[in-house]
């Protein structure tokens, strides 16, 4: 849900933008003049400006100019009823991210409206990104001690100074995104656009239009022209999310552009070249889907000239604990809270967690650990009930354990029987002291301690 400002003297074609706004669950507010747009854009902060150019008082491209100097990252549309390319070369040097071209369908809004919100969230994370990086260098932005992520960062500084097709694979929420905005960001093209597009989300019917572009009129609906997203990432990086997603038909489209790096528009004459970097990402295994017939092998290989290929949360344990505290500190900043770190047995807990959703997975445990945090450490209760005792909980055996009359030493004997519970766990796993503490329902850590403290007794 984004807030929303329109502004167009007409009041009834404002409210029938701030109808279909809301319905697709945005908070909107009109003004019907300029003067009224800029008092609702100072008081409050909005994610999407929506103004006709005409106004009855200043002119829509003012409206523009003056709304990204409040807040240069903030996207805007612009509505107009004749659009001739100069009008939209100047709203776009304005900040306008796109322009509608009056009357158009509501489809049409809403997905410049989707592309636009994108745009700012991504404009906003690169800010934060680059004030992140600040004097540092870009990589420590990504977390990774392990030695499988310091493989895969060293390859993407590598991968980087070249031009190369990269394709990043890996579970979902492994990071792929973030290492292709690391690519871009250390590479040659660092200064041009990154522009990002989920082929998975993109409608279809539509995808082509948007990669490639339209000419006006190409088909119903495509009431102005579009330069698509090779051309807005001309001299920069694509990244290509979800590439297994694509149909086939537009594979074969794509082969030739990464061929020839020519894009001929939808519906239009002629071609034009473009400088694009490719990037893509996928969670599916390319080669199963090469031989299922559903990815071309000849585009595999293009995309497939670097392969990164990010491990799964769980196969880099190394990372949690950094990955956590880095968490901690964002979301901690986020709601304005002073939280020390957590408690031994929640990092205990995190650190055993299987993590299907990966780095993503543990992002969200925290912020809702943060969330339920009032003060002090993130204590266990702040953890989901599941991850509480799931993890922890094994069966006991019935103790057969009987007193001697005598009494015994209790110490002594607890010690003999963890050392002989550790002897037949690391027997039954041969040797591998992760899967003996995980048949002891001890975290890996404290099987080690206490297997030293053992050793050093003995
Ligand atoms: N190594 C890392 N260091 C810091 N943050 C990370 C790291 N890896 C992932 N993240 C964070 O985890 C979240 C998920 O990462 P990202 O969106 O890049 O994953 P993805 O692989 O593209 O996932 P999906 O396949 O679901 O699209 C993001 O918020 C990202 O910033
Ligand atoms: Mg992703």
């Amino acid at each position: 849900m984004a807030q929303i400002l329109v502004c167009d003297d007409e009041a009834n074609l404002r409210e029938l933008l701030c109808l279909a706004l809301e319905e697709n669950g945005h908070r909107t507010r009109g003004a019907a003049n300029g003067a009224e747009a800029l008092r609702l854009l100072e008081q409050s902060p909005w994610d999407l400006l929506i103004t006709d150019l005409r106004l009855p008082d200043i002119s829509g491209l003012d409206l523009l100019r003056r709304a990204k100097e409040l807040a240069p990252e903030r996207p805007a549309l612009l509505m107009t009823a004749f659009a001739s390319a100069s009008t939209a070369v100047t709203a776009m040097k304005e900040g306008a991210f796109d322009y509608l071209e009056k009357p158009f369908e509501m489809e049409e809004l809403h997905l410049a409206v989707a592309r636009a919100l994108e745009q700012g969230a991504l404009r906003r994370e690169n800010d934060l990104l680059r004030q992140a990086v600040g004097e540092r260098e870009a990589g420590e932005v990504i977390v990774g001690v392990s030695p499988t992520m310091r493989r895969v960062l060293e390859l993407a500084r590598r991968a980087a100074r070249t031009d190369a097709s990269v394709l990043i694979t890996g579970e979902s929420g492994t990071g792929k995104e973030l290492v292709a905005r690391f690519i871009h960001g250390c590479s040659g093209r660092a200064r041009g656009p990154f522009v990002a597009v989920n082929c998975a989300a993109v409608p279809e019917g539509l995808i082509e239009s948007e990669l490639f572009g339209h000419a006006r009129g190409a088909f119903t609906g495509a009431v102005s022209h579009r330069p698509g997203l090779f051309v807005e990432a001309d001299h920069g990086t694509l990244f290509l999310d979800e590439i297994g997603e694509t149909p086939l038909g537009l594979q074969a489209k794509l082969l030739r552009v990464v061929q020839e790096r020519l894009i001929r528009p939808v519906g239009g004459v002629g071609e034009r070249a473009v400088d694009v970097r490719l990037l893509a990402a996928t969670n599916r295994d390319l080669m199963e889907e090469t031989g299922a017939g559903r990815f071309r092998e000849d585009l595999l290989y293009r995309l497939n000239v670097v392969n990164l290929r990010l491990p799964p949360l769980r196969e880099r344990r190394e990372d949690i604990p950094l990955l956590a505290a880095r968490f901690l500190e964002q979301h901690a900043r986020k709601y304005g809270l002073a939280i020390p770190g957590f408690s031994p047995e929640v990092m205990d807990c995190l650190q055993r967690h299987g993590y299907p959703g990966n780095v993503r997975e543990l992002s969200n445990l925290v912020e809702g650990a943060v969330a339920l945090t009032v003060e002090g450490r993130v204590e266990m209760d702040a953890l989901p009930e599941g991850m509480r005792c799931g993890v922890t909980r094994k069966e006991v055996p019935e103790s057969t354990f009987r007193l001697p009359e005598g009494g015994l030493d209790l110490e002594a004997h607890l010690a003999a029987l963890e050392a002989s519970a550790m002897d037949q766990a690391l027997e039954a796993c041969q040797g591998s002291k992760t899967r003996a503490a995980e048949l002891l329902g001890m975290s890996f850590r404290t099987f080690r301690y206490r297997l030293g403290k053992l050793v050093g007794r003995n």
